[in-house]
C-alpha cells in the first residue's frame, strides 16, 4: 500500500532548477508540489547534505571528493550556477536546513539516502539519527499504515545504508531502490521491513509490477517525464512516481 503523494518533485525542481538546493525545493512548491525526492549524503565532518555525485565537477565546479570536505566549506562552494546564471551562488544545502524549509511549508519528503562510495553504513546511521531527532514530534503521533504523512520516507539503492539507517531509526519507513527487480529483492525488501519499492521505470513490465503489489508493497517509479509514460505506469497499478518534468506533469496529475 501506498499512503504518499502520486507525483514527486526529482530532486527538488527537475529540470527547472539546480538539483538538490533550496531554489529547487522553492522551484518545486511554486509549480505546486508538496512531494519532493532529494539525495543526501556525508560530509567529511559527518554532516549530512543534499548532494547526488560524491565527486565534484557536474554540479559543483573543480575537482575533489565530498566526503573529503567539511559541511562549511561545502555551503560556500556554488552548485547553481552550472545550472543557469540566476542561480549563481546558491549553496549546498545541509540536510536539516531542507528539512525545515520542507516542514514548514507542508512538503512530504522522499528522503534517499546516497552514501559516498565506502560510507555506506556510516551514511545510513547519521542520516537515521538526525531524522529521528528531527522528527521525534512527529513519529509519536504516527500510525503505520496510514495516510498520515508527517513522516518522511527514506529510500536507498544501498542495502547497507538502509540497514543501518533502520537501525537508527526504526520508525522512519524505508523503501527499497533498484534499478531493476533483480532476484533476492524480495528477501532483501522483507529485512529491510520496507513499505515500498522504488524502481526504474524502464525496467519494470506490469508483471513485476502486479507482483510487487501481491506481495502488499507500494511501488515508486523514477523518473517519468513523459505524460503518456507516467498514464501507462499509472495504468499497471505503479502507485507514484517522481519527474523531472514538473512543468509538463503537475502534482494533480492523473
Ligand atoms: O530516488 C529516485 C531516484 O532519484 C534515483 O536515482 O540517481 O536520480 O538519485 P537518482
Ligand atoms: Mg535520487
Amino acid at each position: 500500500m501506498w499512503f504518499y503523494p502520486k507525483i514527486v518533485a526529482h530532486r527538488g525542481g527537475g529540470t527547472l532548477a539546480p538539483e538538490n538546493t533550496l531554489a529547487a525545493m522553492r522551484c518545486g512548491l511554486q509549480h505546486g508540489f508538496h512531494a519532493v525526492e532529494f539525495d543526501v549524503m556525508l560530509s567529511a565532518d559527518r554532516i549530512p547534505v543534499l548532494m547526488h555525485d560524491p565527486q565534484f565537477g557536474r554540479t559543483v565546479r573543480g575537482a575533489g571528493n565530498v566526503a573529503d570536505t567539511t559541511a562549511a566549506s561545502l555551503a560556500a562552494m556554488d552548485a547553481g550556477a552550472w545550472h543557469g546564471p540566476s542561480f549563481a551562488g546558491e549553496p549546498v544545502p545541509r540536510y536539516e536546513d531542507v528539512v525545515a524549509f520542507c516542514k514548514e511549508n507542508r512538503i512530504w519528503m522522499n528522503v534517499e539516502i546516497k552514501p559516498a562510495p565506502l560510507h555506506e553504513v556510516e551514511t545510513g546511521q547519521v542520516v537515521g539519527e538526525l531524522t529521528r531527532q528531527l522528527f521525534q514530534k512527529e513519529a509519536q503521533s504516527h500510525i503505520r499504515g496510514t495516510n498520515d504523512v508527517s513522516l518522511p520516507l527514506f529510500s536507498s539503492f544501498s542495502f547497507e545504508a538502509l540497514m543501518a539507517a533502520k537501525e537508527a531509526a526504526p520508525e522512519i519507513p524505508r523503501g527499497f531502490l533498484l534499478d531493476k527487480l533483480a532476484p533476492g529483492w524480495l528477501d532483501k525488501a522483507q529485512a529491510l521491513d520496507v513499505v515500498a519499492i522504488h524502481t526504474n521505470h524502464k525496467n519494470l513490465s506490469p508483471d513485476q509490477v502486479a507482483m510487487v503489489k501481491e506481495h502488499g508493497y507500494g511501488l515508486f517509479c523514477y523518473t517519468v517525464n513523459t505524460p503518456e509514460r507516467a498514464r501507462e505506469i499509472l495504468g499497471w497499478g505503479v502507485d507514484a512516481f517522481c519527474t523531472d518534468r514538473i512543468d509538463l506533469i503537475g502534482p494533480e496529475f492523473g
